[in-house]
């Protein structure tokens, strides 16, 4: 095969960015060099940058279940599109992933059609055994996700947006119990633990009709979070387990993470670029767009997260995209489901706030170099750096975009960051070396694969 040599960009080397030459073959990275050290096929970058493609650690493809709102393919052209060349999918499709078999022909649907790389997280139920877990991380789960306040629907194998009630047919979230019968099993696998923080308990609490945004805040109190973020953790550090806390939203969630980091907690965080952009403040503007689980909080909030970033507390930055059909998003607050889009704005919203930071290198950090750590894929993905995947975005620092819904791949157009400007654009992306998107234009071609995390044993 053809060696290739990206030439002329500034490079995000793992020692810092500097004037390299890119050498690739077969899909791999063989060098990373001077000026002029490099042979191969030549691409000319000069003037832009190269940086690590993006993975998305926390995205929901819809696919099996909702074609309506997503499928792996629009969901991997919006990744393409943003430079995002891995995205795991989250496992509240339908069926659920919470079985080897259901795991398997979502991975057979996936390669189908996937533009990128994909991984699979896997679901605990309150129901789950730990034989299904050992079963589920053979095939290929990249660790497990718990949904703390999410009921499961046995008839429709799907996780629901409620708390459980008195329907048969609804099998009660996994709790604090659930995991810790689980725990022995999950330190065994090795594999990270995922937990969607929101206490039910608070939130059953809490409950209340959602007139003004104001409700939504005080019916998801930061307190939920919080607390469900000292009980994981307890269980976790009892255990040995790594424990990952997606979207964190709050300063008060934080301050729980790093008291439980403190205490020796393998934690790991995470947050979501609109957490890091927006505030309560920008409801009045976007509407439905914003609305979320967890909610997007405070401008005191924001500010707690974006210092945790500075801080390297909060090592992930991932987008929580969760696509809706506009049908289901021009509902009142009450009844329009929570979630927004995200995947194909992530890189450049993460340049963006690394920039106002002093330092926009820092975003190839949150969102390649530590999304890879908690996937299990650090020795092969996040890096420019010899024997790692020909994952490369190139990006121009001298042309700015502005969130467009129309240039959105995604099917849901309409998201939280929406308006937003940023000093940087995207010109090129490459997927193991070969060309996934340039100049506004996707490859028509899928080339996704499964990524597995290293170390776990195929069955
Ligand atoms: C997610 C969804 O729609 O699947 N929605 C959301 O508001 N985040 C579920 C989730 O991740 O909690
Ligand atoms: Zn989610």
């Amino acid at each position: 095969m053809t060696e290739l040599l990206f030439r002329g960009a500034t490079v995000y080397a793992p020692d810092g960015p500097g004037e390299f030459d890119v050498t690739v073959s077969d899909g791999v990275i063989t060098s990373v060099g001077p000026r002029g050290s490099g042979r191969g096929k030549a691409v000319d970058v000069s003037g832009n940058w190269l940086l690590p493609g993006g993975i998305d650690v926390h995205v929901h493809s819809r696919d099996p279940g909702f074609p309506d709102k997503e499928d792996f393919g629009t969901l991997t052209a919006a990744a393409a599109a943003g430079g995002v060349t891995t995205v795991v999918d989250m496992p509240n499709t339908v069926p659920a992933v919470d079985s080897a078999g259901a795991l398997e022909s979502k991975a057979a649907l996936a390669r189908s059609r996937s533009r990128v790389d994909f991984g699979l997280w896997a679901l605990i139920r309150s129901s789950s055994t730990a034989e299904q877990l050992v079963e589920l991380a053979s095939a290929g789960a990249v660790g497990f996700k718990a949904y703390l306040g999410y009921s499961f629907s046995v008839s429709r194998k799907q996780v629901l947006h409620a708390l459980g009630a008195s329907d048969p047919d609804l099998e009660a979230p996994p709790d604090y119990g659930t995991l810790t019968r689980l725990a022995p099993a999950i330190a065994e696998l090795g594999l990270p633990l995922v937990i969607h923080a929101e206490d039910p308990g608070i939130l059953h609490a809490f409950r209340r009709p959602f007139e003004t945004y104001e409700d939504v805040l005080e019916a998801r109190p930061a307190e939920a979070e919080s607390v469900a973020i000292s009980a994981t953790a307890s269980v976790a550090r009892q255990h040995d387990i790594h424990l990952h806390i997606a979207h964190v939203s709050s300063a008060l969630g934080l301050q729980a993470a790093e008291e439980a980091i403190a205490a020796g907690t393998r934690l790991t965080l995470e947050t979501c670029p609109q957490y890091l952009w927006r505030t309560e403040a920008d409801f009045a503007r976007l509407g439905t767009a914003m609305k979320m689980n967890p909610p997007v909080r405070r401008a005191s909030d924001q500010q707690a997260l974006r210092d945790a970033l500075r801080r390297e507390v909060i090592s992930v930055v991932a987008t929580d995209h969760a696509p809706h059909t506009d049908d289901e998003k021009a509902q009142d607050l009450e009844h329009a489901p929570p979630g927004t889009p995200g995947v194909q704005t992530l890189y450049l919203s993460c340049l963006e706030l690394a920039r106002h930071m002093g330092d926009p290198w820092l975003a190839a950090r949150w969102v390649s170099e530590g999304p890879a750590a908690l996937a299990g894929l650090s020795e092969s993905k996040g890096r420019i750096a010899p024997g790692y995947d020909a994952d490369l975005v190139v990006v121009d620092p001298k042309q700015s975009t502005t969130f467009n819904p129309k240039a959105m791949r995604s099917r849901q157009k309409h998201g939280a960051l929406q308006g937003l400007k940023v000093s940087f654009a995207i010109t090129s992306v490459y997927l193991r070396g070969v060309p996934i998107y340039a100049n506004g234009r996707l490859s028509t071609r899928s080339t996704g694969r499964m990524v597995r995390p290293a170390g776990v044993p195929i069955a």
